[in-house]
């Protein structure tokens, strides 16, 4: 690897960091009524033109609906996990970076993380009946990397994987998540995830500028297998055992139906982008995609400079 040099855009990084705060208590309108169990209109992504293809098939509307809401409660307990998760992850990267400037970004990506913490744990908090475990969530592979105390494999985790993805869950949240209150908050969070998107790829293109072929291996083998198992998180395995349906059903819907693999491939579709960015979106780690069924038209033209 090659070794991180002091960098102007980092400290720019640092500085829209510190220009770019906001408060949990008085930017939110903690307020707004979550109607919890309501019934739904047909305007939104999983609108019930999903329906007759689904485990729901021939059941009432009702379920449906139950269906939708527990996917929402289901992702605001991820974006919980995933969001706790990178607050470990920035703090750790804040002690063991090379260089202070991106110690210093990679503190200030710890404040912004520990008020994103707060913000969906306020929400879960006061608005969800049944929250979801941190067992088996999309943060795991995360996890692991912080565990492997490797500072660029945190990075790659963070800000190169588990980033991209969230800034492409909150854009698709925004519009479709069922009250003004989630949607407000994902609005608010999403306007500081690209700036931590944009601060591990300014750090890891130019330390992957120069790996040997065993260094380049075990990161292709990470990276399939965080990506594998994020993957598998969203066959939802959870929301169908609660809901009382047949686990292979479920998961047959969530594998297959071209709402919910639309849905995979426009959160993968970031992640391709910002592996692509710093070099890492090799022969290899493109078939891992493409047998996950992670590659929709969006992910090929962000892969397109590898060809
Ligand atoms: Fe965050
Ligand atoms: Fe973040």
């Amino acid at each position: 690897m090659r070794p991180l040099q002091q960098s102007h855009r980092l400290e720019s990084l640092c500085e829209q960091a510190r220009q770019s705060q906001w408060s949990v208590d008085t930017d939110i309108d903690w307020s707004l009524e979550v109607p919890f169990s309501s019934s739904l209109p047909d305007d939104s992504f999983s609108s019930r033109g999903a329906l007759n293809d689904s485990p729901f098939a021939g059941s009432r509307r009702p379920l449906w609906d139950a269906f939708r809401w527990e996917l929402q409660s289901w992702l605001a307990c991820q974006f919980l996990h995933g969001e706790r998760a990178a607050l470990t992850a920035s703090a750790r990267l804040a002690e063991s970076l090379p260089i202070a400037a991106a110690r210093q970004c990679a503190a200030a990506q710890a404040i912004d993380e520990a008020r994103h913490t707060a913000a969906f744990s306020r929400y879960i908090r006061e608005q969800v009946r049944a929250p979801y475990s941190v067992k088996a969530a999309i943060d795991a592979p995360l996890r692991q990397a912080v565990e492997r105390g490797s500072w660029d494999m945190t990075m790659l985790a963070t800000q190169v994987i588990l980033e991209p993805l969230a800034v492409a869950a909150f854009r698709i949240a925004n519009t479709s998540l069922h009250d003004p209150l989630i949607r407000q908050i994902v609005g608010l969070v999403a306007r500081d995830e690209p700036r931590h998107v944009s601060f591990g790829i300014v750090v890891l293109k130019e330390v992957y500028g120069e790996l040997t072929a065993v260094e380049l291996a075990e990161r292709e083998e990470f990276i399939m297998e965080v990506v594998a198992q994020m993957s598998e998180c969203f066959l939802l395995p959870e929301v169908w055992k609660r809901l009382g349906i047949r686990d292979a059903d479920g998961i047959r819907f969530a594998a297959t139906h071209p709402m919910m693999v639309t849905y995979r491939q426009t959160l993968f579709t970031r992640i391709i982008a910002s592996l692509t960015r710093i070099g890492v979106m090799t022969p290899r780690v493109r078939d891992r995609f493409a047998t996950l069924n992670l590659i929709g038209p969006g992910g090929a033209r962000a892969g397109l400079t590898l060809e």
